[in-house]
């Protein structure tokens, strides 16, 4: 049996996971691990670490950046599609995380109930990263306050707004607000709220101001970000068109910018539906962010990799 001494290992399932300390220390080491990158100085401290990566979900940034990041670091990262691994036939999470632990150094999991990747943590003797339930996106997130703090020098005193779904991009939004204590809205139409319990935990923790309203222009008038994401998340597919009837008025636009600050910095973790919830002109526009945050997961995850692994 290999040892793993694991005893003490901590999953990110969620950002409330980490103190806001610990946050701090990982945008740190962001900036430092990206310098390193940009200046070709070789940095390999998981040389001989793996990561299985668990796929229940499709992906492009969440998978690639985790595997170049695994890679740059010196370690090795190992993707599973579930239906390719005995999990998709039955096997259970349990067993699975029993095993996997026998393997490898860590595990990502991308799947759809939070429970599942909870369930998969509690019996895993290595550490398990959530990369996106139905319920939340930290590794988003986290990042995402990445980009911010290099543009704008802090996070403090930040003034954000979430338009559109109250989905696992806004509960993870509720949840980093709470920790680091900025203010945030969230615009989406009645009935598409953030999850519940999410809300009142966050607000139970904070001084920070949380508006959940149902007025996107409202939400956007001060701010200096402005978030959306897709109304139809993944395994929301047959919705889709109700959805799109129920987020009229939500599009990120020319109009709704235009009751923005003139300098808002637009954001979106991507993929987008173009034409859906924002215009090709915002997205491709002067206020979009969303490529730097696309890159961002990168630097930001390979942090929580030398932290976690
Ligand atoms: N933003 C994000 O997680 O993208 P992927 O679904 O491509 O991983
Ligand atoms: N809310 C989206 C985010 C994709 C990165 C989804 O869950 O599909």
């Amino acid at each position: 049996m290999v040892s793993k001494n694991q005893k003490n290992k901590r999953d990110l399932l969620s950002i409330l996971d980490l103190t806001r300390e610990e946050v701090d220390e990982l945008l740190e080491r962001t900036s430092k691990l990206k310098e390193k990158l940009k200046q070709a100085v070789p940095y390999q401290p998981l040389k001989g670490k793996t990561l299985a990566m668990i796929f229940t979900k499709s992906s492009t940034r969440t998978r690639v950046s985790f595997e170049v990041g695994m890679l740059q670091l010196g370690g090795q990262a190992i993707f599973l599609d579930s239906g390719d691994i005995q999990l998709g036939r039955g096997e259970s999470l349990a067993d699975t995380a029993r095993t996997l632990s026998r393997y490898v150094d860590g595990i990502l999991i991308r799947t759809f109930s939070q429970r599942d990747v909870e369930e998969l943590a509690r019996y895993a003797e290595v550490p398990v990263l959530n990369g996106l339930t139905d319920l939340l996106h930290p590794c988003q997130i986290l990042s995402d306050i990445y980009t911010i703090v290099e543009r704008r020098g802090s996070y403090q005193g930040l003034k954000l707004a979430h338009i559109g779904d109250g989905n696992n991009i806004a509960n993870s939004w509720i949840q980093a607000a709470a920790l680091l204590g900025f203010d945030l809205s969230i615009a989406c139409p009645p009935g598409y709220e953030p999850d519940r319990n999410i809300l009142n935990e966050a607000l139970k923790i904070t001084y920070s101001q949380i508006t959940i309203l149902h007025d996107p222009r409202e939400a956007v008038k001060d701010v200096e970000v402005l978030s959306t994401d897709v109304w139809t998340s993944m395994g929301q597919e047959t919705e889709r068109e109700q959805r799109l009837r129920d987020f009229q008025g939500f599009q990120v636009n020319r109009e709704l910018l235009s009751f923005a600050p003139q300098n808002v910095m637009v954001m979106h973790c991507l993929p987008a539906h173009r034409g859906e919830e924002i215009t090709d002109e915002v997205l491709d526009g002067k206020h979009s962010i969303v490529f730097e945050q696309a890159e961002n997961r990168l630097h930001l995850q390979k942090a929580i990799l030398e932290k976690f692994l």
